[in-house]
């Protein structure tokens, strides 16, 4: 292919990434069978991605597992997780047009098991109700070594929790409130896996939500936040960018299209979806980032939040889900939303 066939000064960017785009380049005029738009597609994305024409989407907008104990994500270990998101990322490079987006929306892992943390010696002032002393346990286990952990609290009318508080610092019922578990920030990985695949940070946004004081019962044994925020990464891909301001109101660009912090609910009722996001999150990237025509891309689309975005925008969607249920219901969604 002849550089002149280029949209872009291709010279002008490093030289590992001139022949990895040529390359790509010379699949626009390759006429293989790919998978078609405005459908969704089951399967694992790694193996849907493939399919995908190289160089036409527009924007890849997508809330991938956030290895946070769900159950469509139960089939993940940490290692998986993180091959997996690696791998869809270093698969979108083809995918995505030059000058094009991928836009990761995620959140740190707040209960994140480390068995190298020091175990926290809580020493929970406002919970000390009970008048049993360390020095009481140890005398009860001298006299009974045979004595489990309710034995000795049944002796001294406290309970076991009170037991194993006074021994380890630690409350023993588990859940948010385990010992050793950390903060995870995955900010980090994400844009190594990025800049890895040859897409460059762009922007990153932050999405204030409501904050989930249900997920955070450990908030009153601990001076952790609840959780209340997610992140929004955006990647460019090198190649040339439109810059047109009227795909926004001004109202639009004051409120949201210039503001680093994007303020709304999150869904309230995910009784058909466990973690669907709000349609305002795809809405806006979609508005900002495409134009009318384009084709929107969410690998891990679930109930087809992006899918019904794309069609309020006139944009075209391609949508992949591992479980047949969410292919499924993202295709009620918008069948629903079409006969709107
Ligand atoms: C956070 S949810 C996305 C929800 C979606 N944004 C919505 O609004 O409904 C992640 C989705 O990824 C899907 N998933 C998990 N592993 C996958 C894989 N390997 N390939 C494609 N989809 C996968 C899950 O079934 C789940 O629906």
């Amino acid at each position: 292919m002849k550089t002149s066939e280029l949209t872009f000064n291709i010279s002008r960017l490093p030289k590992e990434l001139q022949s990895v785009l040529g390359e790509l380049y010379a699949k626009n005029y390759d006429t293989g069978n790919y998978i078609a738009p405005n459908s969704i597609y089951q399967g694992d994305a790694r193996e849907i991605l493939t399919k995908i024409k190289p160089n036409t989407i527009a924007l890849s907008v997508w809330s991938p597992p956030y290895y946070v104990g769900k159950e469509y994500e139960s089939y993940l270990t940490f290692d998986s997780w993180k091959e997996l998101l690696r791998d869809v990322i270093e698969q979108h490079f083809s995918v995505v047009k030059p000058g094009g987006f991928l836009v990761i929306n995620i959140a740190d892992i707040l209960v994140f098991k480390d068995k190298e943390m020091p175990r926290i010696q809580a020493d929970v002032i406002h919970r000390k109700r009970s008048s049993v002393t360390k020095e009481d346990i140890f005398k009860v286990m001298n006299e009974h070594p045979e004595y489990n952990r309710y034995r000795i609290a049944s002796l001294l009318n406290c309970s076991e929790q009170t037991i194993d508080r006074r021994l380890n610092g630690n409350n023993i019922r588990g859940g948010k409130s385990e010992p050793q578990t950390r903060v995870k920030i995955v900010g980090g990985l994400v844009e190594e896996w990025a800049l890895g695949a040859g897409f460059y940070p762009y922007d990153r946004r932050v999405w204030v939500k409501d904050a989930a004081w249900e997920n955070s019962r450990w908030a009153s044994l601990s001076y952790r936040s609840v959780d209340e925020f997610e992140y929004i990464y955006i990647f460019w891909k090198p190649g040339i960018t439109k810059y047109d301001r009227s795909r926004l109101t001004r109202d639009e660009w004051r409120n949201w299209g210039s503001r680093a912090v994007w303020t709304f609910p999150s869904v309230r009722a995910n009784d058909d979806h466990e973690a669907k996001f709000p349609i305002e999150l795809p809405l806006r990237t979609i508005k900002l980032l495409t134009d009318e025509g384009d084709i929107v891309l969410d690998c891990f689309v679930g109930s087809g939040t992006t899918a019904i975005a794309a069609i309020r925008e006139n944009r075209q969607f391609i949508g992949i889900d591992l479980e047949k249920k969410y292919v499924n219901l993202a295709k009620h969604n918008i069948k629903i939303e079409l006969n709107r």
